[in-house]
């Protein structure tokens, strides 16, 4: 796609230069060359006159000129706008504050790996707000939604690892939802998501939970040393007593963390928002236990360092 945005983007700029350059000097052109002089009148006659060829010079170019920068900016849209038929279907979701790419097998990964020289669909949506899956390398930007589905795609020919960005304002964390697409070499990419997708297989559950919390954005509302986020901190949490709000107190069991995950809103420690999207359809229960197996190595008792 980028050489058609920069095509676009390059005649624009070069046309204007051209214009903003030729303007600008005939004004300080006339300026100086009809500037006022003492005694001179200006001439007797200044009814107005067509011009007819000077009139057609300024009307047919620039018209001409318009049709080209919307010929070409159409050309680029229409290639945006269909994506080849053979296309990798990647699903994209965006929610505060992360993205979460989920493959064809199921495999869900917080980075978005492609094969390199082939065509990608993205379908996006979001959980909450909306954000904007931003790849300025690839020069696609596309808004994420919440209850639609938006697509775009592209075709890297060139292993690598690019930076992904929101470039939508979706609140405190918006400046960290950030993710890496990583292209890769012929034949890898395969090899990657394989090894990827059987990770509840292959790491004892409290391993397996740590990288779940790291991959599906949980970091950057819940630490693991304490600092409080936008959602309390993991650190000591588990087995601890828990303030409600509104609603006294809970222990912060099995129970609670498997229903906080499903169902934030149903229970939220008091002094924090009601913020965290529901994670229903998007962790198995297989893969919440292996997050609470973490969250028992975080320490027991009551967060901010009580121990019992
Ligand atoms: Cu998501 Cu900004």
């Amino acid at each position: 796609m980028a050489h058609h945005v920069d095509a676009a983007w390059n005649f624009v700029f070069w046309v204007s230069a051209f214009f903003a350059v030729l303007i600008t000097g005939l004004i300080v052109l006339f300026a100086v060359k009809y500037r006022y002089r003492p005694g001179v009148r200006e001439k007797a006659d200044p009814a107005p006159h067509h011009h007819l060829g000077l009139e057609v010079a300024w009307t047919v170019p620039p018209t001409l000129l318009v049709v080209a920068f919307f010929w070409v900016g159409f050309r680029g849209f229409m290639d945006l706008a269909t994506p080849p038929e053979n296309a990798y279907d990647i699903q994209v979701t965006g929610q505060k504050w992360n993205w979460l790419f989920t493959y064809p097998g199921g495999y869900v990964d917080p980075d978005l790996h492609v094969p390199v020289d082939t065509p990608i669909r993205l379908i996006l949506s979001s959980q909450d707000v909306i954000h904007s899956f931003f790849v300025p390398a690839f020069r696609i930007k596309r808004d994420v939604v919440p209850g639609r589905y938006n697509k775009t795609w592209f075709q890297s020919p060139t292993p690598g690892t690019y930076q992904l960005f929101c470039a939508e304002y979706c609140g405190t964390s918006h400046s960290k939802m950030l993710a890496k697409v990583v292209v890769h070499p012929p034949g890898q990419f395969e090899r990657w998501l394989a090894d990827a997708s059987n990770f509840l297989d292959k790491m004892p559950p409290e391993q397996a939970g740590e990288k779940l919390y790291q991959q599906r954005g949980c970091p950057q509302c819940h630490s693991v040393d304490g600092k409080p986020g936008t959602g309390p901190t993991f650190k000591g949490l588990f087995g601890s007593t828990q303030p409600i709000a509104g609603a006294g107190a809970v222990v912060a069991d099995e129970n609670y963390i498997h229903e906080s995950i499903l169902n934030p809103a149903a229970k939220v420690v008091a002094g924090f928002e009601p913020v965290m999207p529901s994670f229903q359809g998007k962790l198995s229960d297989r893969e919440i236990d292996a997050i609470i197996a973490y969250l028992k190595t975080l320490g027991a008792g009551n967060a901010g360092g009580q121990k019992k």
